[in-house]
């Protein structure tokens, strides 16, 4: 496996290689899980040659905290990648991404209102920039996000659309536990007693998502769901939206179950969950 740290070495070596095989980039911020290699399965069956890019982005994160404490282990996650047939790395240094602070600014309009963006300020255009960057370094003909962040994904389909990067945006499934927590690196962070709590979040989305399968209104649904979670008492819910998946805004009733989603961001502890459900997905 090709291991890159700086921006010349990686283009030297890939931009001749992407004229005669196809290119699929993985970023991720390290710390990786069944989740992230379900990426890099999915990138190796569609093309020829597969980097992943490991950087935790410090422009991304609106609590320092969080950032501190956000897991790094770069050693295991190299073993896991080349175990996967992963062909290259590219683990930049902050300096290497940031030589200077960027002024540019990317703003998502409506589809940054709510969720993430109402929450954690500044952080979609850190996503953007960052985003926007690996794709013009490693300008892949595919890039592999997961699901769990649906509107990440969402957001950075649309900055490759509006900015006609030639890049193909990919979307795949969440991957879970076996007793349904999504699979996250903050995971890692939960103590043993947060751990067995935390799949609870999971039940809320299913419970919610049978509910709107049943012909409940959303506003109950939601009400119920946040009840559901806060009569644990273990959780500080963020929010609880039922938004449609293609604008990303809360939506009053439902009109198709595929293109309705319920989306959950809650604390545990010191760490901070997301999940979501799509309503039409089997559960
Ligand atoms: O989803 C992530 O891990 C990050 O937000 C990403 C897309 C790698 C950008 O830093």
């Amino acid at each position: 496996m090709q291991i890159f740290e700086t921006i010349s070495e990686l283009r030297k070596s890939l931009l001749p290689l992407r004229l005669q095989h196809t290119l699929g980039l993985v970023p991720t911020m390290g710390a990786l899980h069944e989740g992230h290699l379900s990426l890099i399965r999915a990138s190796k069956a569609d093309n020829d040659y597969t980097i992943c890019s490991i950087f935790v982005n410090p422009t991304q994160f609106n609590n320092a905290e969080d950032l501190k404490h956000y897991p790094r282990m770069p050693e295991d996650d190299l073993k896991l990648l080349e175990a996967e047939g992963c062909n290259a790395v590219f683990m930049p240094e902050p300096i290497e991404m940031y030589p200077s602070e960027p002024v540019i600014n990317i703003g998502f309009g409506a589809l940054e209102t709510d969720m993430e963006g109402k929450h954690r300020e500044g952080h979609f255009n850190g996503v953007g920039i960052v985003v926007a960057k690996l794709l013009n370094m490693v300008q892949p003909h595919r890039a592999y996000f997961g699901q769990k962040d649906l509107q990440q994904y969402t957001i950075i389909r649309q900055m490759v659309k509006d900015l006609s990067m030639d890049t193909q945006v990919v979307a795949c499934p969440i991957v879970r536990e076996t007793d349904g927590l999504a699979m996250s690196s903050r995971n890692l962070r939960l103590t043993t007693e947060e751990r067995k709590i935390a799949p609870q979040i999971y039940k809320s989305l299913k419970h919610c998502a049978n509910q709107l399968r049943d012909g409940k209104s959303v506003a109950e649904a939601r009400k119920e769901a946040i009840s559901f979670l806060d009569g644990l008492d273990v959780f500080n819910i963020e929010y609880i939206d039922i938004v449609s998946t293609e604008t990303l805004a809360p939506i009053s009733e439902v009109s198709d179950f595929e293109k309705t989603a319920i989306c959950i961001a809650a604390h545990l502890g010191q760490v901070r969950l997301i999940d979501n459900l799509i309503v039409s997905d089997e559960v």
